[in-house]
C-alpha cells in the first residue's frame, strides 16, 4: 500500500514546493492541525512564566508551571496524575511500555497511529508485538477484541493491552462514543488487559459530543492527549492515569530521553491550550461540515459527513489521484498531503477561517467537476 511507504507523502515539503502566486495569496494549510502556530497569549504565557520565577529544573521536579499543567490536565481527564511528555508518539509508547512487558502483544486497530505511524516503537523499544485487527470506522468492537486475545498457551504471546484511538485519524476524525469505550474496556478488563487511549484529538471528540473529556476516558487505564494539534500549543503532550502508572511512565520518559529541564516554557502555552483553546475546536468542525456540504453532491466523489475536523475525499472513481489533487491545490496555495492512498485528507485547523474554507470549496468544486 503506497501510503505505508510514506506517511507524509511525496509533497511533505509542500510548503516550499507549492507554486507561489504572483498575487501572494494566503497559503491555506490543510495538511494537518499540527501546523497551527502558538497564539499571542501562549507566547505571553511563556514570557510571564519566566518572569514569575516559577520555572525550574523539571528533571528534579522543580518547575511549578509543569506541575500546574500536569495537575490541571489530570483533573480535566479525571485521573489521579498526569505527566508532560515531548510528543504524542512519545506519550503513546511510554504508556504502552509502562503497562506491557517484553514478549507481550498489544491489540491495535490496523489503521491506527500507534500501529502505522510511530516507527514500530513498541516493538523496537519494548520488544512488544503489535497485533493489528480491523475496526469498524476505527473502533475495535468487543467481539473483535475477544477473538484477538491469545489463549493461555505457550505457543502464543500474552495479550496485555488494547489501544483505542479517539478521534480516529485514518477513519476520518471519527469519534469513539463513551458507551463504545466502556464496552471495549469492560471486555478488555474481564480478560485482564489494560486499555490505553490515544487521545491525540480527544478534545475534538469531547466538544463534538458536548461532554467533558473525562467522560471519554473514565474506563481506560491510560490516556495521551496532544497540546500541539488543534489546541495550537507549539510542543507537547500529556499522559494520564493512576499515580502508579505515572510513576512507571516517569521512569520510561527518562530512559527515552524525555526528561526536560525548564519545561515550564512548554507547559505555559500548554495551560492556555487546555483552558482556552478547547471550545474553539467547534469552529474547525463547522468548517469541515461546511466543506462537506459544498462537496457532497460532486459526481464520483466518495465523501462521508465529518464528525470533527478531518474530512477525507475518496478519489477512487475520479480521474485524479491524491498526488494530482495536491499538485492542483498547490497552484492555489492550498496545501494537502499527496500520499494518503487514493484519498485526500483535509484537516481543518485554527489557521484556516471560514473565508479560507470558502476558497478551498470553490477551488475543489471547480477542480473536481472539471475532471
Ligand atoms: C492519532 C494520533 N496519535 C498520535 C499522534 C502523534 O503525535 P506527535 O506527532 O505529537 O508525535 C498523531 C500525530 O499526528 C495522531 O494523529
Amino acid at each position: 500500500m503506497a501510503f505505508m511507504h510514506s506517511y507524509l507523502g511525496t509533497n511533505s515539503n509542500a510548503k516550499t514546493q507549492a507554486w507561489k502566486s504572483p498575487y501572494a495569496m494566503k497559503t491555506i494549510d490543510l495538511r494537518s492541525d499540527t501546523v497551527t502556530l502558538p497564539t499571542d497569549e501562549m507566547i505571553e504565557a511563556i514570557v510571564s512564566a519566566h518572569k514569575s520565577g516559577r520555572l525550574g529544573d523539571d528533571v528534579i521536579g522543580e518547575d511549578d508551571v509543569v506541575h500546574e499543567l500536569q495537575e490541571k490536565t489530570a483533573r480535566i481527564l479525571g485521573k489521579e496524575a498526569a505527566l508532560l511528555v515531548t510528543s504524542g508518539t512519545q506519550g503513546n509508547v511510554i504508556s504502552l511500555l509502562s503497562q506491557a512487558s517484553r514478549g507481550d502483544e498489544i491489540v491495535v486497530e490496523e489503521m491506527s497511529h500507534t500501529f502505522l505511524f510511530e516507527g514500530g516503537s513498541m516493538a523496537s523499544l519494548g520488544g512488544i508485538f503489535p497485533k493489528p485487527v480491523k475496526g469498524i470506522r476505527g473502533y475495535i468492537t468487543p467481539e473483535v477484541l475477544e477473538a484477538a486475545i491469545s489463549p493461555d498457551d505457550a505457543h502464543y504471546a500474552e495479550t496485555a493491552m488494547v489501544v483505542i484511538e479517539n478521534t480516529h485519524n485514518y477513519a476520518g476524525g471519527v469519534i469513539v462514543r463513551p458507551e463504545q469505550v466502556k464496552a471495549l474496556a469492560d471486555t478488555a478488563h474481564q480478560h485482564g488487559l489494560r486499555v490505553h487511549c490515544d487521545g491525540a484529538r480527544l478534545f475534538n471528540a469531547a466538544v463534538a459530543l458536548d461532554v467533558p473529556a473525562k467522560v471519554l476516558v473514565e474506563d481506560v487505564d491510560s490516556v495521551q492527549i496532544c497540546l500541539s494539534k488543534g489546541l495550537s500549543a507549539p510542543v507537547g503532550s500529556l499522559i494520564a492515569g493512576t499515580e502508579e502508572f505515572i510513576h512507571e511512565a516517569h521512569r520510561w520518559r527518562k530512559k527515552l530521553g524525555g526528561g526536560m529541564r525548564q519545561a515550564g516554557i512548554i507547559a505555559a502555552p500548554g495551560i492556555v491550550a487546555i483552558e482556552k483553546m478547547v471550545d474553539r475546536l467547534r469552529d474547525d468542525h463547522a468548517n469541515a461540515r461546511y466543506l462537506y456540504e459544498r462537496l457532497k453532491d460532486t459526481e464520483g466523489l466518495v465523501i462521508e459527513k465529518p464528525e470533527t475536523n478531518i474530512l477525507f475525499l475518496g478519489l477512487q472513481n475520479l480521474n485524479i489521484d491524491a498526488a494530482g489533487i495536491a499538485r492542483e491545490l498547490g497552484k492555489h496555495s492550498i496545501l494537502v498531503y499527496g500520499d494518503y492512498g487514493n484519498r485526500t485528507r483535509l484537516v481543518l485547523n485554527r489557521m484556516v477561517d471560514r473565508h479560507d474554507t470558502e476558497r478551498v470549496a470553490d477551488v475543489l468544486c471547480s477542480l473536481l467537476t472539471s475532471l
